[in-house]
């Protein structure tokens, strides 16, 4: 546990934390500040946006101990604000919410906005408000509602103000935080990791997360089975990796990238390749890392290859073990890994089928495995669950 000094909506508050908790879940759980609203916890839908010593930050991919000694607004700490004021009367007048789940999240960015725009241009405040999603209103009437407040306030002779209290680009959260190591968070983030990329030697490892997956392609065992000894032509088929060097089955070095909106991951890192001719099974054992997030990842792959349809195809039973440490595995839910593992899989079983087909579009996957449409699905059955919970069908809390 750390001990935080925090000064949130004008109260100061001492607190210990787990160094893995969040700034929301901290809010909400420990502050009970539920108007911090979470969606997709992975810094995308921006439904968790909080002000961080004067500028939005979206609390769920911020963590708590890392605001030690900074100031922090929620949507509740915005009651008497002025400008809040002014656009919650706005977003009433123009029908600017629905449901209301991505709302505090729009009005602690619309804020930002209102501040630092010179004009009520219609493409600025769209791009400004991009990193707030809302599933059920549409966006018409949100920008209508911050171009009238922009508007209005220009009308009065309320400059802009460019900057609107942000002294340094970059993450925010770590710029008082002792524990942060470094009074700038940009120095944080590009300070390279003294882990080696990859050892030698690949160890042996016990997984701490294991997902079994099945699919079938339309070729015959044997066909496959050869496929999957050359390394080459299997990483073409798998999205966001590539081959850094040579391959060997003793050692092949390869990067494989995923986003998931605003967070990158780029794993560098290396495999060895064992297979069983007889039984037609085999695993690859990998290490990597991400340097920018400073996350390692250890990931075992077995495969067994079984005849279906009378050997004209093949099952491909897929054992996948991994054990993530460091920041992402803070931020990502085992549920959310276990729907992108699974995301991963359908494409690459797709493009392997496509490959062994002779079909060359498997040769240049995407270039990296993007989560977003994963997010969109989650963040849309959490609104669902949000409306559920105001109408009294759910009878638990918020
Ligand atoms: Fe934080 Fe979606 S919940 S950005
Ligand atoms: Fe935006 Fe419902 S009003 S998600």
């Amino acid at each position: 546990m750390n001990s935080v000094a925090i000064m949130i909506n004008s109260r100061a508050v001492t607190a210990s934390v787990e160094p893995r908790t969040s700034l929301a879940d901290f809010l909400r759980d420990e502050r009970d500040l539920t108007g911090t609203h979470l969606g997709c916890e992975h810094g995308v839908c921006g439904a968790c946006t909080v002000l961080l010593d004067g500028v939005p930050a979206r609390s769920c991919i911020t963590f708590a101990v890392t605001c030690d000694g900074a100031e922090i607004t929620t949507i509740e700490g915005l009651d008497d604000d002025e400008i809040s004021i002014e656009l919650r009367a706005a977003f009433t007048r123009e029908h600017a919410l629905q449901c209301g789940y991505c709302t505090p999240g729009m009005l602690v960015s619309a804020r930002d906005l209102v501040k630092r725009l010179p004009d009520a241009d219609e493409q600025a405040i769209r791009v400004g408000m991009s990193g707030n999603l809302c599933r059920c209103t549409g966006y018409v009437g949100i920008v209508n509602a911050v171009k009238s407040v922009i508007a209005a306030r220009r009308g009065r002779d309320i400059a802009a103000e460019p900057d609107a209290g942000r002294k340094l680009l970059g993450p925010v959260g770590s710029g008082h935080a002792a524990s942060a190591g470094s009074a700038n968070p940009a120095d944080a983030i590009a300070a390279p990791s003294a882990a080696v990329i990859a050892p030698l030697l690949i160890p042996d490892f016990t997984p701490s997360t294991i997902l079994e997956q099945s699919f079938t392609v339309a070729h015959p065992p044997a066909k496959v089975f050869a496929m999957f000894g050359d390394i080459a032509a299997v990483a073409s088929c798998l999205p966001g990796a590539s081959l850094t060097g040579t391959p060997a089955p003793e050692r092949v070095e390869g990067a494989i990238r995923v986003r998931v909106g605003p967070i990158s991951a780029n794993f560098n890192g290396a495999a060895r390749v064992e297979s069983d001719a007889a039984t037609r099974s085999g695993r690859i054992i990998g290490v990597g890392s991400d340097q920018r997030s400073r996350s390692q990842t250890q990931g075992e792959i077995r495969y067994r290859l079984l005849p279906v349809e009378q050997g004209a195809a093949t099952r491909v039973d897929l054992s996948i073990g991994y054990s993530l440490t460091g920041m992402l595995a803070q931020v990502g839910r085992s549920g959310l890994v276990r729907d992108l593992a699974t995301r991963l899989i359908a494409e690459f079983a797709g493009n392997l089928d496509r490959l062994l087909s002779g079909d060359s579009r498997a040769i240049a996957p995407a270039a990296e495995l993007n989560g977003i449409s994963l997010i969109f699905g989650l963040l849309r059955q959490r609104a669902v669950g949000f409306v559920r919970r105001l109408s009294g069908r759910d009878g638990s809390a918020s």
